[in-house]
C-alpha cells in the first residue's frame, strides 16, 4: 500500500533544492538513521563576520521523507543565523511539508540532526564552543553512535564492533572487533577518526582491529 503523502512531499522529492555539494564548505556532516541505514550528507558556507549560512548543499541516501525534508530544511536554513538555523525542528519541517505519514518521522528527525552536526562541525573548527566538557569514553561512544556500520546498516556501538574504547590525555584509541581487511574497515576508520579528532581536548585518535 501507497504511504500517504502530501502533495508537497511528493512536489519536493521529485524537485528537491539545494541539492548537491559544497566544494571547499566551511563546515560538513554526514548521518545516517540507525532505523533504516539511510545515510544524508550537508555541507555549509557561513560569512565568518555575521555567521550568516549563506550556501547550503545536501547529499540524500535516504527516502522521499528524507528528501523532501532536507530540500525544506535547507531552504529554512539559508540566510539565518547559526543560532537562528539551530532553533529549526522536525516539526517545522513536517509542518511546511502538510505533514509526515508516522513510520516516516525519523526521515525528518535524521534531516535535522545533520543540519545541528554541521553547525556543531563549524563551531569546533572555529573554536566557537562555548562550554568545554572533558572527553569521557560515553561522550566517545556517543559520538561513535552516529558511525554506520555499512554490513548492517546500523551503527557501529549498537552492532557490537566496537570492542573497547580508551581516552587517556589526549589521545583516543578505539579498538574495532572487525579484521583490518574487512572491506568496510578503511571507511570505518575515516569516519571514527574525523568524529573523534574534532574534539577539542583530543590530539590523536588511533583505530586498531582485530588481532592486531
Ligand atoms: Fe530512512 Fe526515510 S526511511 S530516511
Amino acid at each position: 500500500m501507497p504511504l500517504p503523502y502530501s502533495e508537497k512531499v511528493l512536489e519536493y522529492f521529485k524537485h528537491p533544492k539545494n541539492v548537491g555539494k559544497i566544494e571547499n564548505p566551511d563546515a560538513k556532516a554526514k548521518e545516517g538513521s540507525p532505523a533504516c541505514g539511510d545515510m544524508v550528507t550537508l555541507y555549509l558556507k557561513v560569512d565568518e563576520k555575521t555567521k550568516r549560512i549563506t550556501d547550503i548543499k545536501f547529499e540524500s541516501f535516504g527516502c522521499a521523507s528524507n528528501i523532501a525534508t532536507g530540500s525544506i530544511i535547507t531552504e529554512l536554513a539559508k540566510g539565518k543565523t547559526l543560532e537562528e538555523a539551530k532553533k529549526i525542528t522536525w516539526k517545522d519541517a513536517s509542518e511546511e511539508l502538510g505533514g509526515l505519514p508516522p513510520v516516516k518521522v525519523h526521515c525528518s528527525v535524521l534531516a535535522v540532526d545533520v543540519l545541528k552536526a554541521a553547525i556543531e562541525d563549524y563551531e569546533e573548527r572555529h573554536g566557537l564552543v562555548k562550554e568545554h566538557v572533558k572527553t569521557t569514553k560515553e561522550i566517545v561512544l556517543k559520538r561513535l553512535k552516529h558511525v554506520m556500520n555499512p554490513i548492517v546498516g546500523l551503527d557501529i556501538v549498537k552492532t557490537n564492533i566496537v570492542n573497547d574504547v580508551n581516552v587517556k590525555e589526549g589521545s583516543i584509541s578505539v579498538s574495532m572487533g572487525i579484521p583490518r581487511d574487512n572491506q568496510f574497515s578503511k571507511n570505518i576508520e575515516e569516519e571514527v577518526k574525523e568524529r573523534l579528532k574534532r574534539l577539542w581536548d583530543i590530539k590523536k585518535v588511533e583505530v586498531t582491529f582485530d588481532e592486531e
